[in-house]
């Protein structure tokens, strides 16, 4: 009695452990940095524009505003895309720093904000920011006219 309710206890612990690492996995999984186009089409095409050539409608607000043409990176960098700066410039909290304020928000400091909001004081925050503005990193290389 006492051995098949061990075994039974097992079981049910092996199952449990199965249940965790897989969760965990996919966890993981959601680290790889895919490109991301809905985000840009949600916090990005208002200035930039759906197709990231400059002409969201924000630009029509914000009169002598010129985002630039997300598209033209590569080419305007001797055909390298230039991922480091474009990092930085979207983190926002390294340039506003050195050079004050800017026309673009600082997504840095908006998603560390998001992610409080939506999982409280946890230090993973700081690799969830990292995720999203790679993501967002990810498309522009990906969306380069040329190389
Ligand atoms: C409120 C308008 C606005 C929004 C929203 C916005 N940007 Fe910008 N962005 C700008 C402006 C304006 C510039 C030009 C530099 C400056 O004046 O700060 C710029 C510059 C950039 C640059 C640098 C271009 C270059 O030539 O080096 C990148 C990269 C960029 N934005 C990416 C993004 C991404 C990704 C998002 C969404 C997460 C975004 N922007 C959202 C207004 C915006």
């Amino acid at each position: 009695m006492m051995i098949t309710s061990m075994v039974h206890l097992l079981k049910v612990s092996i199952v449990l452990v199965l249940i965790h690492s897989s969760v965990a996995a996919a966890q993981d999984n959601q680290l790889i940095y895919e490109p991301r186009p809905d985000e840009f089409v949600n916090s990005c095409s208002s200035c930039h524009g759906r197709d990231a050539k400059g002409a969201g409608f924000l630009t029509r607000v914000f009169k002598g505003v010129n985002p630039g043409d997300l598209t033209q990176l590569s080419r305007e960098n001797n055909g390298k895309f230039p991922f480091d700066r474009v990092y930085e410039v979207i983190d926002g909290r390294a340039d506003v720093a050195a050079h004050g304020e800017r026309a673009m928000p600082v997504w840095g400091d908006r998603y560390m904000n998001q992610s409080m909001n939506e999982y409280g004081p946890d230090e993973t925050n700081v690799f969830r920011v990292r995720n999203r503005i790679l993501e967002l990193v990810h498309y522009l290389q990906s969306i380069q006219d040329g190389p």
